[in-house]
């Protein structure tokens, strides 16, 4: 049975890209065959995976009907993309239609018994694009950073799980939150994850006990348009996504 992520919270910069990339290339290596999606306008996911996304149609033209989406998938190493670019920013006035929030869904139909794992990036907001990767997918990951985790925003992204389970999607779930960029050594961390623990149990959601720490090597391997596996694999980053796998695979 293919597994459907999204990647997912409203909040920019909690590292949504950088765990959707580790995740995509941590479960390539241990041999499954996983696509992932880049369902973000800024196109970070295509950038920092090397694809290509000018000049060529798109996630974009896919979810609108125009082409197959044979036609938009990549190779890259051992695993697969669709690549996204700033014309997916059209897509919140443009997917207007009865059934907008199962485009992705149906676009994809015919291959996504093709694959294991599908891994979808979704943008910093809860509009059409991020309740297309939620009507598609069986389970949310939530990156969030102790700095910016909220329990407000944390909640709307809820009412929305809620919302579409209502309606489109009824055995979507909220897999975990995955705290990243995380500094052990100060307290704001710390206490910050006790409330995140507490709040999360209110949504039935864990917090994974995985932490991702700060490290250099994020932003390295993202101009090298490296994984942080293949940039370097013995970097702190690497060491707590390969055990943030794990602990994914065993839940
Ligand atoms: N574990 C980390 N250590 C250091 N920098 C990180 C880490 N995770 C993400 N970053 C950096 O933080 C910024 C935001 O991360 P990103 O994955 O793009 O977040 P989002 O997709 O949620 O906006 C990027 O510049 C990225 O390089
Ligand atoms: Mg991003």
């Amino acid at each position: 049975m293919t597994k459907i992520i999204a990647i997912a919270n409203q909040k920019g910069g909690v590292g949504k890209t950088t765990t959707s990339h580790a995740l995509t290339a941590g479960l390539a290596e241990k041999g499954y065959r996983t696509l992932c999606i880049d369902l973000d306008p800024q196109g970070n996911l295509s950038a920092s995976c090397g694809a290509v996304n000018y000049n060529i149609p798109t996630v974009y033209e896919m979810m609108k009907g125009e082409v197959n989406v044979k036609d938009v998938i990549q190779t890259l190493g051992l695993y697969n993309i669709i690549p996204a670019n700033i014309m997916l920013s059209g897509a919140e006035q443009e997917l207007n239609s009865t059934g907008k929030e199962h485009r992705l869904k149906e676009s994809l139909s015919d291959i996504v018994n093709d694959y294991d794992y599908i891994i979808i990036d979704t943008p910093p907001s809860l509009g059409v694009l991020t309740v297309n990767a939620f009507t598609f997918c069986d389970e949310i990951i939530i990156p969030t950073t102790a700095g910016i985790f909220a329990t407000a925003g944390i909640q709307q992204l809820a009412r929305t799980v809620e919302n579409v389970k209502k309606y489109c999607n009824p055995n979507l779930k909220i897999k975990g939150i995955l705290f990243t960029r995380y500094n052990p050594r100060t307290n704001i961390s710390k206490q910050v994850k006790e409330i995140a623990e507490s709040f999360a149990e209110h949504i039935k959601a864990p917090v994974y006990d995985t932490t991702i720490r700060n490290g250099i090597a994020v932003e390295e391997a993202q101009a090298n348009k490296e994984d942080i596996f293949t940039y370097n694999s013995k970097s702190s980053v690497a060491e707590d996504y390969r055990v943030f796998i794990e602990e994914y695979l065993k839940g």
